[in-house]
């Protein structure tokens, strides 16, 4: 039988890389899915091809994530998956900020094997603006938060459901650069483990995704750093998206139906411990 066979699951920022994956994964394991991305078009296609339906969402605007789910309630009244995936790099408006954070990066390794003495600074931190910041928290974290929300006015009265949460190696381990994305999946990570212990007694699992590095078009303009982040992961490659999916069906599915407050990180040994 298939692992998601009869599940209706939404997975947010589902129309491109993981978020997509996910979809097509679930769909491949017998669930009904609810598309959602910011971007319509995507979002459509995804939905056209998994045979769900599609709503093109901020999960920013807690409105836009009332009216998502209040359509949800409406069409099939009940929800068993929720998968918070939707996410932003920062450098999506400007991807000259990726290139130049990569060669910074090498920069800074080469001075470093040469003289020792490192010369070239990253600074984002110097030179992230506020509504930058503001940007970040409130995609990852406030649209984590707005979206279980919106989930729980369904999943509570069931008694049952499962809720996934993408984290980031970034949020556990830091990394240079990305200040307001660590900052914004760490604390994904700290919402998590509060919702396991609280949803818990209804029997809602709810749990998190700590991705290492996954080829996806968020990382596409980091391309000069590929063989560096190839080098510090153990099994020697970046994740491909199925890496992720493949993590999400599990938790999704009644297989883990003793899992909650964890944090599966499919990373290819970049991380040992979280
Ligand atoms: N790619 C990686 O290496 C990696 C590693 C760790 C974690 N992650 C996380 O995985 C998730 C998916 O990343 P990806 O690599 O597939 O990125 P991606 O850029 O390929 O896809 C992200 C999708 O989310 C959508 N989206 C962005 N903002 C949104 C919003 N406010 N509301 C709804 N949809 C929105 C985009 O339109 C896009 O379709 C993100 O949360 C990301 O932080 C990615």
């Amino acid at each position: 039988m298939p692992r998601l066979d009869g599940k209706i699951a939404l997975v947010t920022g589902a129309g491109a890389g993981i978020g997509e994956a996910i979809a097509r994964r679930f769909r491949a394991e017998g669930a009904s899915l609810v598309v959602n991305d910011l971007d319509a078009e995507r979002a459509e296609r995804v939905a056209r091809e998994v045979g769900g339906w599609s709503f093109a969402a901020d999960v920013a605007d807690s409105g836009a994530v009332a009216r998502m789910f209040g359509t949800v309630a409406k069409r099939h009244g009940r929800l068993d998956v929720l998968v918070n995936n939707a996410g932003i790099a920062g450098h999506e408006s400007d991807p000259s900020r990726a290139e130049r954070f990569a060669s910074a990066t090498l920069a800074q390794m080469q001075e470093r094997a040469t003289s020792g003495a490192v010369k070239t600074h990253i600074d984002v931190t110097l030179e992230t603006t506020d509504a930058e910041w503001e940007r970040m928290i409130a995609v990852h974290l406030s649209g984590t938060f707005f979206c279980t929300r919106e989930a729980l006015r369904i999943m509570s009265p069931q008694l049952a459901g499962s809720i996934i949460n993408m984290g980031s190696i970034m949020g556990t381990a830091g990394g240079a650069g990305v200040p307001g994305y660590s900052a914004a999946k760490a604390g994904i990570l700290g919402l998590t483990r509060a919702l396991a212990r609280e949803l818990a007694t209804r029997q809602i699992r709810v749990n998190a995704i700590a991705p290492g590095w996954i080829e996806t078009a968020m990382t596409a303009p980091l391309a000069p750093l590929r063989p560096l982040l190839e080098m510090q992961t153990p099994l020697g490659r970046m994740g491909s998206p199925d890496d992720i999916a493949h993590a999400a069906v599990y938790l999704a599915s009644d297989e883990a139906a003793f899992v909650t407050g964890q944090v599966l990180s499919p990373n290819g040994g970049w991380h040992m411990s979280q």
